[in-house]
């Protein structure tokens, strides 16, 4: 039997568990006019997989919408070929001369390109204009945006648009980039903008009073999925699959949780561990996320030795201890420099996504598996031994 579980890239249906009041409101609002809706919440928790699913309603139910994803681009020209590109090849298959439509309204040299197995054929921006100055980068991007909205005018149509990690804006041009994105969009009426992005703590920023996208955003935070729901949902995929299930879909959130990724990657090995002898139990859960943190150690490893020590202890701290994380109790026990010292390192760990805001101490490790790490290899150094699947935010405790 294949694993009924996939960790990788957008996952659809039967891979794809519940999310139907966050695929129901994504997939109304992307057919509704000059709808402009925010969907955030941290990175892993399934937020391009729900508005997947939810754009593959819009296309069964006969709408348009597309999804651009912003989370690689390095310039403002990449995110203008991205628009470009799901434009192209979703689009070009429901409304003709998309692409002629883009060529001669953008304005600036595009070249053309052809998926080789779809046959698609969509417009990128010539190589060079990565280097164009940026508010040039910026116009030509707001004018492929302005197209979009007058093609949907034309056909007395809705597009659906998808920006998503749409918040990366802000590496390119500051506040300054925000509002022009603002401006750009906001006098759309024929597209129904859906903002998704992964970093709750920079979005907030641009949603402030007096910054650029405050009060014109519906707002959808996005959460964990309610656990008894997926625990049972696991277990069934499992059972499924020939592997009688005893508290796994329980023990495998209590480890990993609340990211549903963390908690599927988790039982995707537990079910690698466990289809030869055909049951599970919490035991099996364990021993599967023993075998993750085995596996990540050279990645973790070479974070780790990047680290300065005053970092590394403030990490083995996060990773285990039940009082606040500058508190003078914790500051002996770990060895930490002064509280202001230590309060600037998390702020910095938070930039780079290693902590985020949780547990008793304030802080917690964003993945599991690298706590479990940090607790089975990092703390002998102290001479202490904890289980590798212990969280001192214990969610059952
Ligand atoms: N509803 C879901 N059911 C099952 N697995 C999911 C679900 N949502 C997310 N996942 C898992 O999490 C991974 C990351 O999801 P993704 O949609 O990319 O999250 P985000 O966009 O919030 O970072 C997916 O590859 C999949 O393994
Ligand atoms: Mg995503």
């Amino acid at each position: 039997m294949s694993n009924p579980f996939r960790i990788h890239g957008v996952v659809k249906r039967p891979f794809f568990a519940d999310r139907e009041d966050e695929v129901a409101r994504i997939a109304t609002r992307l057919q509704e006019p000059a709808a402009k809706m925010l969907v955030y919440g941290e990175r892993r928790m399934g937020k391009t997989s729900a508005i997947a699913v939810a754009v593959d309603q819009v296309h069964a139910a006969g709408g348009a919408a597309i999804v651009a994803d912003l989370s690689t681009a390095s310039t403002v020209a990449d995110m203008t070929n991205r628009v470009l590109g799901a434009a192209g090849q979703t689009l070009g298959r429901k409304w003709s001369d998309v692409a002629t439509e883009l060529v001669r309204s953008v304005g600036v040299r595009l070249s053309m390109s052809t998926d080789p197995t779809t046959g698609a054929v969509w417009p990128s921006l010539d190589i060079g204009y990565r280097q164009a100055p940026l508010d040039e980068q910026q116009q030509t991007f707001g004018r492929v945006l302005d197209t979009l909205n007058a093609m949907a005018e034309r056909r007395k149509r809705v597009l659906g648009l998808v920006l998503d990690e749409f918040q990366e804006i802000h590496r390119f041009g500051g506040e300054q980039a925000e509002w022009h994105l603002r401006g750009t969009i906001q006098h759309h009426e024929h597209v129904a903008y859906i903002l998704a992005g992964s970093r709750p703590r920079l979005i907030r920023r641009m949603l402030a009073k007096g910054r650029a996208f405050y009060g014109i955003l519906d707002k959808m935070e996005f959460g964990p999925i309610e656990p008894g729901y997926l625990a049972a949902w696991l277990e069934e995929r499992m059972e499924e699959c020939g592997v009688r299930c005893d508290k796994v879909g329980q023990e495998c959130i209590q480890i990993s949780g609340p990211r549903t990724r963390d908690v599927v990657q988790l039982a995707r090995k537990t079910f690698d561990l466990t289809a030869g002898a055909g049951r599970a139990d919490a035991e099996s859960v364990r021993l599967a996320f023993e075998e993750l943190v085995d596996e990540e150690d050279g990645p973790i490893r070479s974070w780790w030795d990047d680290l300065t020590p005053a970092q590394q202890n403030i990490i083995r701290a996060v990773a285990v201890t039940t009082a606040g994380i500058t508190t003078a109790e914790t500051r002996k026990r770990f060895s930490l420099l002064t509280s202001s010292a230590v309060t600037q390192a998390i702020r910095k760990f938070r930039e780079d996504g290693d902590l985020t805001r949780g547990g008793p101490s304030g802080y917690v490790l964003d993945s599991p598996v690298v706590r479990g790490w940090v607790i089975s290899k990092a703390l002998p150094d102290l001479g202490m031994r904890l289980p590798s699947t212990y969280r001192p935010d214990d969610p059952y405790s």
